[in-house]
């Protein structure tokens, strides 16, 4: 849950996102400028602005997003790779509100009419800031103005300190825009998932997938790592990105996708929300680390060495690159000032237990996010005697810990 263990995608949201103020609306048409060079595919169908459900997935990375090159538009400074996971999902439902706005104050520049709830409660403050923002580029796109009322429901494992903000938007992204009348590529999709969180890219599609960074708002868009697997199923489908030269192919002897004969135990070691948020984290390493720009630099093999084992379908080099990754970004962060620690003791005592099972034959790296919570990589053959494993070499060392066996998961799936 890339980092994102406590954000909007955490939340409930029914949004009613209401008429925008003039000021509003003209910084949502600085925000969508992007979006406003996407091709003819994504022209509005005519249907007109009404209400859509989508679900989308969690995703964690392998190969890390952290840093901004562009803080405003969300453009890494990295690409980065990810596995959409089965287990955890965020459903949202966006209603655009049929309303005569007239008389509402357009002096106002903080009036916002959205509405959200996240699991039955009202979402407020930042995080509903960031919905409408969302809203926002929609509705720019969409040549609307409407109110929204946005109800989101995250199935997570009660209190597993997992909610993603990247389900979350890539819910929102994929039910606003059906909403609005848009019908817009996976691409696009992933591109408007991305301005709301950057991780939020990358759950348009299931399974395995890689985040380009690029260079603007065109160019920075996921996409999947194996051809023809795991792809979005929405109604919005026009897939522009599920097979490029870099898109490795499904078995021809065994007929399955190297992503699904792996598997990710999630140790949730702790519930409890982070105590520094991913974005500012991120802001503070790139400011004042002096680790981040060698990371920067390891990040490149990383991440040609997560390709390439993908293409050979090689756990152990993914295995390999994927953990080296992850210290490496808690080592940028450590070295931060004031200094970001996510990892906990129990997280120590996690990542000890990951070496150890290593040791003891189990396919096992280990990667984390921005909480102290543990993720596992191993294959799907070994996943459940490697859970079993775990729990009995942390029971008693980690009080109260649980796990969650997760595999790949889909794509976006969009109903109207
Ligand atoms: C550590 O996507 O939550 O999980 O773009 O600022 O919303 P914003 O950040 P977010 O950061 C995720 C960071 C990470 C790594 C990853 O998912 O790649």
């Amino acid at each position: 849950m890339s980092g994102r263990e406590a954000a909007v995608g955490a939340t409930d949201t029914v949004v009613a996102v209401g008429a925008v103020t003039a000021n509003v609306a003209a910084s949502a048409v600085t925000a969508g400028a992007g979006l406003a060079e996407v091709s003819a595919a994504s022209t509005a169908t005519g249907t007109g602005p009404g209400k859509a459900t989508a679900t989308a997935h969690a995703n964690i990375a392998l190969i890390k997003y952290w840093g901004k090159a562009n803080d405003e538009l969300i453009i890494p400074r990295t690409s980065s790779l990810s596995l959409t996971l089965d287990e955890l999902y965020t459903t949202t439902t966006v209603r655009f509100l049929d309303e005569n706005r007239e008389g509402v104050d357009q002096q106002n520049e903080t009036a916002h009419y959205d509405r959200a709830t996240l699991d039955g409660k009202p979402v407020t403050g930042r995080p509903m800031e960031r919905i409408s923002a969302l809203l926002d580029i929609v509705r720019e796109r969409a040549g609307i103005n409407a109110p929204a009322e946005v109800t989101s429901h995250n199935t997570v494992p009660t209190a597993a300190g997992l909610a993603s903000s990247a389900s979350g938007f890539a819910a929102l992204a994929g039910a606003a825009a059906a909403a609005a009348g848009l019908d817009l590529s996976e691409r696009e999709l992933s591109r408007l998932a991305r301005r709301g969180s950057g991780s939020a890219s990358r759950s348009i599609f299931g399974g395995l997938a890689i985040w380009n960074a690029g260079h603007d708002d065109a160019s920075s868009y996921a996409e999947p790592l194996e051809a023809g697997v795991h792809g979005a199923t929405g109604s919005q489908a026009a897939n522009d990105g599920a097979t490029n030269g870099t898109a490795s192919d499904i078995s021809a002897s065994t007929g399955t996708a190297f992503t699904d004969e792996i598997a990710l135990i999630v140790l949730v070691l702790d519930a409890g929300p982070k105590a520094i948020s991913s974005r500012e984290a991120m802001r503070l390493t790139i400011e004042t680390s002096p680790g981040y720009e060698p990371w920067i630099r390891q990040h490149a093999d990383h991440l040609a060495e997560a390709r390439a084992a993908v293409a050979e379908r090689n756990l152990v080099r993914l295995g390999e690159a994927a953990e080296a990754n992850a210290l490496g970004m808690h080592a940028a962060m450590r070295a931060a000032t004031p200094s970001v620690n996510y990892l906990s003791e129990a997280s120590h005592s996690a990542l000890q237990a990951v070496r150890d099972a290593r040791a003891a034959g189990f396919p096992a790296w280990a990667t984390m996010d921005a909480g102290p919570n543990v993720k596992v990589l191993t294959s799907a053959e070994h996943a459940e005697a490697l859970n079993i494993w775990l729990q009995e070499r942390l029971d008693g060392v980690v009080p109260g810990f649980r796990t969650i066996v997760t595999h790949a998961g889909p794509g976006l799936k969009v109903t109207r």
